[in-house]
């Protein structure tokens, strides 16, 4: 048994979350994590909102609200959906908590007495406009690298490096196109090159490993060689304030969102612990270094995860070039995996919420339910390369796999056996036909079980439909409802009695990837309760405030979770005729979408 962290990239409090959203980090983390669970793993999973940043002071603005008003909006909007969507996080939290705020500032506070903060002086833009500092990432210009027209301030997607907004060649302002005015300013500079050695080797060892995806540990062992300083402080009035008296001396700056929301991976397990009433309890997933932690993210996010969060990590133990020491957290784990995937788009084109390319997630949740979507993302989604999401294949695959595969072969199994005996019935001898495909269901545990472990969401779920292909292909090879005879019956009890235990155990193989429905077939086939343990949203308190202001979390106990097993059915269980166990969809919901989407 391992203990392990799941560490969910944090959503930006911007706004609802479309599929693109959830498609690339949100389900393949809870489908991971679900089964690690079932395969008996200490699973601690965490994640939040990330509600500082330059573009959410920008939004909070147009829309005439407080930076707060904002994200306590939006928070409670995009935790309500990862909940229905049934992400089983341990806590799901949000960067404006004072843990947070304390958790962040002990980071920053031990990495500059480490001496791995550099002040220098820096150019900032402005917005002609308005005077006011422009977000790296609403300048645009010519990347100094690569020469593509359209990089950001803050990175290149032409070439994947970091860059800053000085050094964008023809740089423009996205919001008004004007050419910003830069000002010098003093900011607080990671020392990244004195961390690359340590960087260096963490890399190269997980590179020896093998098990990180080709493209994530080449691009970050690539952009090891243009290392540099970066500026981890912002002239900013949203953020956490830089610690102690060096707010009172800055009182203008805050800390760069990047630089806090990668920490609440820590904090949050900090604030799970203290809710818990076990303060220390984090410290089996941080401090023990048998513990793996696996991050979840979409591409645009590796840099972050295989570069400033380790980085960060090595210079609070003092692990780098500088030395140093740790402080009251001691030494933290360096991320295990880096989980990366590619990008997903729409019908062809980018999701984009400004120009109505987009599919809110709270939408599909209402309209097809959380597990016909899951469905989609895990068996199409953008796992390993760019996808592209369509409602023609999104109807197509519910239709012909989720529900012709395996909602049929529940329903047919259920109807048959409610027919002929009303229970679960007492099999006679098996034959070769029947101890075949009881092997294939058990086999189906290993592989998809052994595929799940290394993240391979997508092969995960192909081996676990072709298992129920496997299974339909037994019914049709072994024909019960032709098995009508006096003297058929007790060969009918056989048959049946198999694939009742084989829809039973596909239903185990099926439940990361399908929560909800695995606890419908589950009540089908007798069961009492939840088999899936799912999340809940509680309203809570601050820790760290007397206020009476409350805010939403996710969190769960699912300390239930079946085990990764075959259990054995039990004769005599009265099975009655399925029900809605899966939907099909009219082919009309193809133009309803598409139709939607043009009027938008
Ligand atoms: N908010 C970022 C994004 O959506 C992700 C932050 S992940 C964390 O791209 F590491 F910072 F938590
Ligand atoms: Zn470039």
């Amino acid at each position: 048994m391992s203990t392990i962290l799941s560490a969910v990239a944090w959503p930006y409090a911007n706004g609802p979350r479309h599929l693109g959203h959830v498609a690339g980090f949100g389900v393949p983390s809870d489908v991971f994590s679900r089964y690690m669970r079932m395969a008996g793993h200490d699973v601690l999973m965490v994640s939040g909102s990330d509600e500082h940043g330059t573009p959410i002071l920008v939004l909070a603005d147009k829309a005439g609200v407080t930076p707060q008003e904002f994200v306590d909006t939006n928070h409670a909007i995009i935790a309500s959906e990862l909940a229905d969507l049934g992400c089983s996080y341990d806590l799901y939290t949000r960067t404006t908590t004072v843990n947070h705020e304390q958790v962040v500032q002990e980071l920053f506070t031990r990495c500059l007495d480490n001496g791995y903060f550099i002040v220098q002086s820096q150019l900032v833009a402005l917005e002609p406009s308005t005077g006011r500092t422009l977000p790296d990432r609403y300048i645009e210009g010519t990347c100094p690298i690569c020469g593509y027209t359209e990089a950001r301030g803050d990175q290149c997607d032409n070439c994947g490096n970091q860059l800053e907004p000085s050094d964008l060649i023809d740089p423009r302002s996205k919001v008004t196109g004007a050419t910003p005015n830069f000002t010098e300013t003093e900011h607080w500079f990671l020392d990244l090159p004195a961390l690359a050695d340590a960087l260096r080797e963490w890399l190269e060892g997980r590179e020896a490993s093998g098990t990180w995806r080709p493209n994530v540990i080449k691009f970050s062992l690539n952009i090891l060689d243009e290392i540099r300083p970066r500026a981890m402080t912002r002239d900013i009035d949203w953020g956490i304030p830089l610690p102690g008296e060096l707010a009172t001396r800055y009182p203008d700056k805050r800390l760069y969102v990047w630089f806090d929301a990668v920490i609440g991976y820590l904090s949050a397990s900090i604030e799970w612990a203290r809710r818990l009433g076990d303060d220390d309890r984090w410290r089996t997933w941080w401090n023990d270094p048998e513990a793996l932690s696996y991050y979840f993210m979409g591409k645009d996010n590796i840099t972050f995860h295989s570069q400033i969060w380790p980085a960060e990590l090595l210079a609070y133990a003092g692990r780098g070039a500088k030395g140093g020491e740790p402080g009251e957290f001691g030494v933290l784990n360096l991320p295990t995996e880096v989980v990366s995937s590619e990008y997903l788009t729409m019908e062809g084109k980018q999701f984009s919420t400004s120009r109505s390319v987009v599919i809110l997630i709270r939408d599909v949740l209402d309209r097809y339910g959380p597990d016909a979507i899951r469905y989609f993302i895990c068996a199409a989604g953008p796992e390993n390369q760019d996808s592209n999401f369509t409602w023609a294949e999104f109807v197509q695959r519910n239709n012909s796999e989720l529900v012709a595969g395996w909602g049929n072969l529940v329903n047919r199994a259920g109807a048959m056996v409610a027919k002929n005996f009303g229970e679960i019935p007492q099999p006679g001898p098996l034959e070769p036909v029947d101890e075949a495909v009881r092997a294939a269901t058990l086999t189906a545990f290993d592989t998809v079980g052994d595929l799940l472990g290394k993240q391979r969401v997508k092969a995960a779920i192909a081996e676990a439909m072709r298992a129920v292909g496997d299974v339909n292909k037994y019914v049709a090879d072994t024909e019960p409802f032709r098995l009508k005879g006096e003297g058929e019956r007790e060969r009918l009890a056989t048959v049946l009695h198999t694939l009742v235990q084989c829809v039973s155990d596909l239903n185990t193989i099926l439940a990361p990837f399908l929560p909800h429905a695995s606890n419908r077939v589950h009540a089908f086939l007798g069961g009492e309760g939840e088999f899936m343990p799912m999340p809940r949203i509680e309203d809570v308190h601050g820790l760290d405030s007397d206020s009476d202001r409350t805010y939403p979390i996710i969190t769960g106990d699912y300390s239930a979770t079946p085990r990764w097993e075959s259990r054995p059915v039990v004769v005599g269980t009265p099975i009655a005729k399925p029900t809605g166990v899966f939907a099909k969809l009219d082919e009309s919901v193809v133009d309803e979408e598409l139709a939607r989407l043009e009027q938008a």
